[in-house]
């Protein structure tokens, strides 16, 4: 057991309550982000008259070999220390002796671990951006590729009206370039540096911390050194952002367990994104989209766990933030997985256009035109409404579509349709006539295409 702090300790810790205390089994994997605010604060203390030069010029020579060798695999983060700033410190004291003793002048864990944190944060949220950033990309190409690809359009899982593939896609598209955007915000906000807060109060050293923030490439300081040490806004944001992401992945998921099932087979998940049934032989199940439907618990789980940590801590910090790791990891790495993945099953994936439009053609999708198709020869839409609702009973009873019933059948019930009702609600019309903005027509479709293709030059 290696601790930075005995010297007030008559009676060593016992066992079970270092094993308890300690955090170096999930915060090692930011050893990087440790050295690196070690090394910016050593050149500060330096700047500042603080430490002389050889002293800086030795801690930054250990630093960057132990930064060098625990990349390099020579070195081994091992459990015998309390937390990553114990050992980074301790074994810069062996190598280097007592001149890295110095390192920790003007500052305390709380402080480094709130750096460290959110270097590792901001790393991260450029990480996930980027894979979204190909899952934009794959949802842009399917909407190339289906402008003309007829579906139906659902509101309560019920055929309601045509639409595209394209434009389907296209909310999807909305969603993550929104999560996009919520990410980078929550990275704007986050990025203040909070070394030099000390354990709560600042320090009495001369600090320049406007210099350290700018180092460690922060638009400056923190503002209020009580809240430098305690404030974990920024994980419940981006906590609050990923579980976002993870309803969006997971409804699109849902979607495609729909459109993947025997009943529907609008598309066919590839070989390589399927499983098979030990028992079932012909079974090829959905198993990916399932997982990230089902991982969408595991992040929501991480939000809700850390507020309810945060919710009754009294400033300034407590040891209860330790909590606030293996959460966020656990979520940041989890949707990182589920992002490539999904991905990975959408560009594979077989649309079955035949499939979609046949279904389109099926259910009445078409009932709305005709519905306006009398509004436009002056019938009132509450009366257009009920004609055509009557028209859809008779198609009912006689297993038809409204495309198939012959003209004489709609003049019975009103005098108004003529033989062009049937270029009226033919699917395709339907969809094209369609052109306000945000609207499934190829027109509409072509310029938000024209939009997306923009935003992602410029993402
Ligand atoms: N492992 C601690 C954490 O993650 C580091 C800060 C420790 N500070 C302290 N005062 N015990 O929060």
């Amino acid at each position: 057991m290696a601790q930075l702090w005995g010297g007030r300790f008559t009676k060593e810790t016992d066992q079970l309550v270092y094993k308890f205390n300690a955090s170096i089994a999930f915060d090692k994997r930011f050893y990087a982000q440790d050295i690196k605010g070690s090394i910016a604060h050593v050149m500060m203390l330096a700047k500042q008259g603080i430490l002389n030069d050889i002293e800086k010029e030795k801690i930054i020579t250990g630093l960057t070999g132990i930064l060098d060798d625990v990349t390099q695999g020579r070195l081994k983060i091992t459990d015998q220390y309390e937390d990553i700033h114990s050992f980074v410190e301790a074994t810069l004291i062996d190598r280097i002796g007592s001149t890295g003793k110095k390192l920790h002048t003007g500052r305390s864990r709380n402080d480094q671990v709130a750096l460290d944190m959110k270097m590792y944060i901001r790393d991260e949220i450029l990480i996930l951006d980027n894979i979204l950033k190909n899952l934009l990309y794959a949802v842009i190409g399917i909407m190339e590729d289906n402008l003309d690809t007829y579906m139906p359009g659902f509101t309560h899982l019920q055929k309601a009206q045509p639409i595209t593939l394209a434009h389907h896609m296209g909310a999807y598209f909305e969603m993550f370039r929104r999560d996009h955007e919520r990410l980078l915000d929550i990275y704007k906000r986050m990025n203040t540096c909070p070394l030099g807060s000390g354990a709560l109060a600042g320090t009495t050293y001369p600090l320049d911390r406007e210099y350290t923030a700018k180092l460690l490439g922060f638009d400056g300081p923190t503002f209020n050194s009580i809240d430098g040490v305690s404030d974990r806004d920024y994980l419940l944001e981006l906590l609050s952002a990923l579980s976002i992401i993870m309803m969006h992945l997971s409804r699109f998921s849902e979607e495609i367990i729909i459109w993947n099932s025997n009943e529907y087979q609008f598309v066919e998940i590839d070989d390589a994104f399927s499983t098979g049934s030990s028992i079932m032989p012909q079974k090829k199940n959905p198993d990916i989209a399932e997982l990230v439907r089902g991982k969408t618990g595991r992040v929501y789980g991480a939000l809700n766990a850390l507020l309810t940590t945060m919710k009754g801590l009294p400033l300034a910090y407590n040891k209860d933030m330790q909590e606030d790791k293996e959460w966020a990891f656990d979520a940041i790495d989890n949707v990182k997985g589920c992002l490539t993945l999904f991905e990975g099953m959408l560009r594979s994936m077989q649309f079955k256009k035949d499939r979609m439009e046949a279904s389109a053609k099926q259910g009445f999708t078409n009932a709305t035109d005709a519905a306006d198709y009398l509004v436009n020869h002056g019938v009132p839409f509450r009366d257009a409404h009920g004609i055509v609702g009557q028209l859809v009973l008779l198609c009912m009873e006689r297993g038809t579509a409204l495309d198939d019933l012959p003209l004489s059948e709609y003049q019975k019930i009103s005098p108004v349709f003529k033989e062009d009702i049937f270029e009226a609600i033919k699917l395709k019309n339907c969809v094209d006539r369609r052109i306000t903005t945000g609207a499934p027509g190829l027109l509409s479709m072509k310029e938000a295409l024209l939009v997306y293709r923009r935003y992602m030059e410029e993402y």
